[in-house]
């Protein structure tokens, strides 16, 4: 079967090679179906490339070829990637896509259009990279009420807080050497803003409750405002995560949002070090599952592209059920009044006007602590209440403790 390759990026060309290397076990996959790279996708040139003869720089030399029957859309962005994805659907071809932010953006109405045409629309490769997560969740654990989930999402922001907690090493440092070894998103901001993680919160939530989360419904906390004083004082009870969280209120409200925590030492999660990602889930029957790889690289998420494309080339003339309706702009409530949770505090301040507002809380320490310095844990509160009780108090940082 003839397919096609749009965008021959680090994903793309890791899609490629793999489809190259693995003719036999994808031709046994399929069921005797062999993956045929006809047209890669690129406005690039690939001087010496061993696939020059497949470069084309015509969307519609795919478009219009009636054997290209899968289409793996590695380009990243929204645009042109969903008017071409669009196209494709509607021509009654299979998209397989890496694009987190093209699911998270346009989602609902790529997968009606691929309801309509027949035709598959797979995003295995948008969470987690080489993880498997979107069928386990969508079928595997279908037969659960989600309460929640919690992921570590982003394998640049994971290998940077990792870097820094294990090593020491600066943010800048720690980020270069991440992009040196192909972790981060073009632009960086993406991972450490946490919109990238935000996309695939997005993505988890939309498929373990049914309706359309959109990023701009999901507050988002990136990790620049962590240092390294942070990770001293927390390494006696935990580690630093960019986590995403997704909670079930009821059939109509959820909460969802990105944002540093701190991971207790004990958690599945605490250990899940370097580019790895990890997706816990929590469901009524089965209790806590968690699903660990990979995040991100080349082939870790060509596995999962290639793999959603030997699916659609077995499911040719069948549909896969994966989808979910139109959210609603309330849907997704405000965390900050609806979500309890213990608080690490670091201030300038003494320990009676700590004790004063705060009552009994955890202290933590750090080498070389600043004798007017203090950090803390409080108990339970929503970051709205702690904001109020913050107040006349000089603040550096705070981070919220999962109970993950
Ligand atoms: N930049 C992303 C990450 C790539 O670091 O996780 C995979 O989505």
């Amino acid at each position: 079967m003839k397919v096609a390759v749009m965008g021959y990026g680090t994903v793309g060309s890791g899609v490629v090679e793999v489809i190259d290397t693995h003719k036999e076990i994808i031709k046994k996959r399929t069921g005797g179906e062999t993956l045929e790279v006809s047209h890669i996708l690129d406005l690039r040139d690939f001087p010496g490339d061993s696939h020059e003869s497949l470069f084309t720089k015509d969307f519609n030399d795919i478009l219009n070829d009636p054997e290209v029957k899968v289409v793996a859309e590695t380009m990243g962005g929204v645009e042109p990637a969903y008017t071409f994805t669009m196209k494709l659907l509607k021509a009654g071809k299979s998209v397989i896509t890496s694009n987190k932010e093209l699911v998270a953006q346009k989602g609902l109405e790529l997968l009606d259009a691929a309801e309509e045409s027949g035709a598959n629309y797979l995003f295995e490769a948008s969470v987690g990279g080489g993880i498997p997560i979107i069928r386990p969740m969508s079928q595997c654990l279908a037969a659960n009420n989600i309460e929640g989930v919690a992921g570590i999402l982003n394998g640049t922001t994971n290998f940077i807080l990792t870097k820094m907690i294990e090593d020491g090493m600066t943010f800048e440092d720690a980020l270069k050497l991440a992009q040196d070894n192909g972790y981060a998103e073009k632009d960086p901001t993406a991972d450490i803003e946490g919109f990238d993680a935000c996309r695939k919160v997005c993505i988890l939530a939309s498929l373990a409750f049914g309706k359309h989360v959109y990023p701009n419904q999901v507050e988002t906390e990136g990790i620049t405002n962590i240092t390294l004083e942070d990770v001293s004082y927390i390494s006696s009870i935990g580690v630093i995560k960019l986590l995403g969280q997704i909670k079930y209120i009821s059939d109509d409200k959820i909460a969802a949002f990105v944002s540093p925590a701190v991971v207790q030492h004990g958690s599945q999660l605490a250990s899940v070090n370097g580019v790895f990602n990890a997706i816990l889930v929590r469901g009524d029957a089965v209790g806590d599952v968690c699903f660990y790889g990979p995040g991100a690289g080349k082939l870790p998420t060509a596995s999962a592209v290639v793999a959603d494309m030997v699916d659609a080339a077995k499911h040719i003339n069948r549909k896969k059920i994966f989808g979910w309706s139109a959210g609603a702009e309330d849907y997704v409530v405000d965390y900050k009044e609806s979500i309890s949770v213990p608080f690490y505090v670091r201030a300038i301040a003494d320990s009676h006007k700590i004790q004063s507002v705060f009552g009994e809380v955890k202290y933590l320490s750090r080498f070389g602590q600043p004798s007017k310095e203090i950090a803390f844990i409080t108990d339970e509160m929503t970051e709205n209440e702690l904001k109020k009780k913050l107040e006349g108090i000089e603040v550096i940082n705070t981070i919220k403790v999962t109970n993950y």
